[in-house]
Formats: structure tokens, C-alpha cells, sequence
């Protein structure tokens, strides 16, 4: 029960991310102790309503919402959304010193570089990193973009929930939040070298390679869970839904040479492996290219850890594989360890424990606001 008058006016906040399968939305409590989650849902979308990130069905999407914030009693209408996609470029350019206001300008030339539409098409943002000290001489700019359109259904589709929406984001930025805010020894210092980020979801596996605070590369690769599970159904000659419920009860990805028994486990454990290897070689690219050219070899600002979230990621034996076969330390994030879980949203969540990594997106949207 609450303690005083007011502890339920207590600040929260809710992030609502809206993947390709399901829409994930949690409400965050801001406790004297800590972070507190009060609210958490999961609703699964109907397929082609959102189609690489963007919203192409704003009536049934913000019915899909609605549905969400229903089973999970929601009452705040603020929220905290994120947009993702191939349109969604997130980059480093570096500028001689100059006033804000002239890079501003000078920011509307130099972004047509990097984004892959017309600049005329895209939301802008800016921010000015801390100069090194080594560097007295330019400025180094991290640019966001994101394409209107695709900005512009994602609000439709929130309005017409009848939501007000407080703040968009841009999701490699809400996975790096949470990872700061939750567990420290996740964001290494830069020095420590950098941290591969990796969310499976259902259709893309988004790769953000961070050092320290700073985001210096991302990279959003077509393969997730539901490859996976197309995978299963073209090898068993099953439907979608049979071959999700075959993946999720037995599905496993073997390590390397181990022996399955019985021929549909092999057809089951062969139609896995495939794609997990394609996942592995995708990610492997992304830190070797990292390593190689971006850091222009600079010592000690190779990728040393690999952090995994996402419903894909969840897949059994995924993280070991990636692990063994990257050579690097990889570990699921959980973000609930390092939160407070509500009794009555652990009493409604089915696995509390395997419902984390899923919620990471969210729960950096919501933090977003509880800690900044
Ligand atoms: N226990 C499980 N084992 C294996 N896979 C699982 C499990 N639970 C969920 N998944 C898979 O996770 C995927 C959904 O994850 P998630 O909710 O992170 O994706 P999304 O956010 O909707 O997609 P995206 O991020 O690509 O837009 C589905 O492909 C689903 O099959
Ligand atoms: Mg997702």
C-alpha cells in the first residue's frame, strides 16, 4: 500500500516500442531506492501493419496499442517512442570549429552524405561530442536522421490510440540508456575498449558499436527471429505459426559439429543453424569493420564485449554460439536485474526472467525520462 498521500503521484513514465511482431510497453517508476517497473505489455501486431519501421496501418496499429495499454492498465497517455529502420542513420562527421548556428547550416549540406534520401525528407539532429583533448583543432558531430514519413506514422498511429507522445528516439540510442543506467559494467569506460550492442528482434538484428557514451557505428542487418522461423517452416514443410511454436519449444542453436538424433530434430537443428551462422557472419562484419576502419587502428578501441537483447535473442543456445563463434565475451542483457519489478506486473508476466532482454528498447525509452 502507499506509504503517503501522494507516493502515487510519484514521477513515471512510459516507453512504448512498437517492433515488427509486438509492441512492447512498460511504465517505470522513479523510487528513492531505484527504478520501480509498474506497468509492463506485450500485444503482438498483425502482420504488414508495420513494415521496415514504418507504419503502413495507423487504424489497426493504434488499435494494436490500444489492446496493449488495456492488458496492461495502463492510465498515464504520455509516452516515450522510438523509431527504427534502414532509413534511421545515426553518424559521426567531424567539422572544423565553428558557432552553433553556422554548423546548424553546414549540417544541412554535410548530412546529405550520409542519409540515403533526400535531406529534404528527413528529420535532422545534432549534437556536439566533448572534444578530446588531443583535438583542439575540429569538432566531432554526432548526426541523427530519420525519414519523415516514416516519423510521421508512427505519430499517426499514437494519436489515434489517443496518445501524447513526449519524445521520439531513436532506438540504438534507447538501447545504450539502458545499458548506462542499469548496468554500468555494460558501457565500459572508452578506454576499456568498445561494446557491440545486438537486439534481435523479429525482423532485423540492430548493431550499435558504442565507446564509452559515444555511438560509432550502427548497422541494422535483415535476419531476426522470424528468419528463423521461415526458415523451420520452408525445411518442415509447416505453416509460420507451427514452425514459431516448434522454435520456441524446441528449437536450439547447436554449437559447431555436435550431434542432434532423430531426423526431424536434425531438419529442425540444420534450418537453425543456417541462420544462425548468416546472423554470426553479419555481426562479425560490423565489429571487423569497426575495428578495421573506423578506429583507424587505434589501440584499445576494438569491440572486447558483445550485449544482446530481443525476443530473437532469446533463442536457446543463440548466445553461446555468437559467443564461440566471435570470440568474445557475449552476454544476454537483463535489464530487470537492476529494477525493481512491481508484484502485480511480475504476477501477470509469464517468465519474468526471459521477459527482460525483450523489454530493453522500452524500458531505455522510459528512462529516458525517469533519470534525465
Ligand atoms: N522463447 C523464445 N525463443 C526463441 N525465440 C523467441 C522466444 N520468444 C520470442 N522469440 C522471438 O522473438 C522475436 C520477437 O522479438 P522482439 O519482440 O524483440 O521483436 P520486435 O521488436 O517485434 O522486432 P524488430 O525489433 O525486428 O522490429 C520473434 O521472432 C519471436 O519468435
Ligand atoms: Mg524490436
Amino acid at each position: 500500500m502507499p506509504s503517503g498521500l501522494f507516493s502515487w503521484r510519484a514521477k513515471s513514465f512510459v516507453g512504448l516500442d512498437i517492433g515488427t511482431s509486438r509492441i512492447k510497453m512498460v511504465e517505470l517508476a522513479a523510487r528513492p531506492d531505484g527504478v520501480e517497473l509498474v506497468r509492463a505489455a506485450m500485444e503482438s501486431i498483425p502482420a504488414g501493419a508495420i513494415v521496415e519501421g514504418k507504419i503502413l496501418d495507423p487504424v489497426s496499429m493504434a488499435d494494436a496499442i490500444r489492446r496493449a495499454m488495456a492488458a496492461g492498465k495502463f492510465r498515464s497517455r504520455e509516452v516515450v517512442a522510438a523509431v527504427a529502420g534502414q532509413g534511421v542513420v545515426v553518424r559521426h562527421a567531424r567539422f572544423p570549429r565553428m558557432p552553433e548556428e553556422e554548423l546548424k547550416d553546414a549540417m544541412k549540406w554535410e548530412a546529405q552524405k550520409y542519409i540515403p534520401y533526400p535531406v529534404e525528407e528527413a528529420m535532422l539532429d545534432f549534437t556536439v561530442l566533448p572534444a578530446s583533448s588531443s583535438d583542439q583543432q575540429g569538432m566531432e558531430v554526432m548526426l541523427v536522421a530519420a525519414p519523415a514519413e516514416l516519423v510521421n506514422s508512427h505519430l499517426e498511429a499514437m494519436e489515434l490510440a489517443g496518445l501524447t507522445v513526449v519524445a521520439v528516439d531513436v532506438q540504438p540510442f534507447t538501447m545504450l540508456r539502458a545499458l548506462r543506467q542499469l548496468s554500468p559494467s555494460g558501457t565500459a569506460d572508452a578506454e576499456d575498449g568498445s561494446v557491440a550492442y545486438v537486439d534481435v528482434g523479429a525482423g532485423t538484428t540492430d548493431i550499435v558499436i558504442a565507446n564509452g557514451e559515444v555511438v560509432r557505428f550502427t548497422r541494422i542487418v535483415p535476419i531476426g527471429g522470424a528468419t528463423f522461423t521461415k526458415a523451420i517452416a520452408d525445411r518442415l514443410g509447416v505453416g509460420f505459426d507451427v514452425a514459431e511454436r516448434l522454435k520456441i519449444e524446441r528449437g536450439q542453436v547447436h554449437r559447431r559439429g555436435e550431434d542432434v538424433h532423430g531426423s526431424e530434430e536434425r531438419a529442425l537443428a540444420e534450418a537453425i543453424g543456417e541462420v544462425a551462422e548468416a546472423a554470426v557472419l553479419d555481426i562479425r562484419r560490423s565489429i571487423d569493420y569497426h575495428d578495421l576502419q573506423l578506429s583507424g587502428g587505434a589501440e584499445g578501441v576494438e569491440v572486447k564485449r558483445v550485449i544482446l537483447s530481443g525476443g530473437g535473442a532469446v533463442l536457446r543456445g543463440f548466445a553461446e554460439y555468437i559467443g564461440e563463434e566471435l570470440g568474445l565475451p557475449t552476454e544476454m542483457f537483463e535489464p530487470l536485474s537492476n529494477i525493481t519489478v512491481n508484484p502485480r506486473v511480475a504476477s501477470k508476466l509469464e517468465d519474468v526472467g526471459a521477459v527482460g532482454p525483450m523489454l530493453v528498447v522500452g524500458i531505455g525509452l522510459a528512462l529516458r525520462e525517469v533519470v534525465d
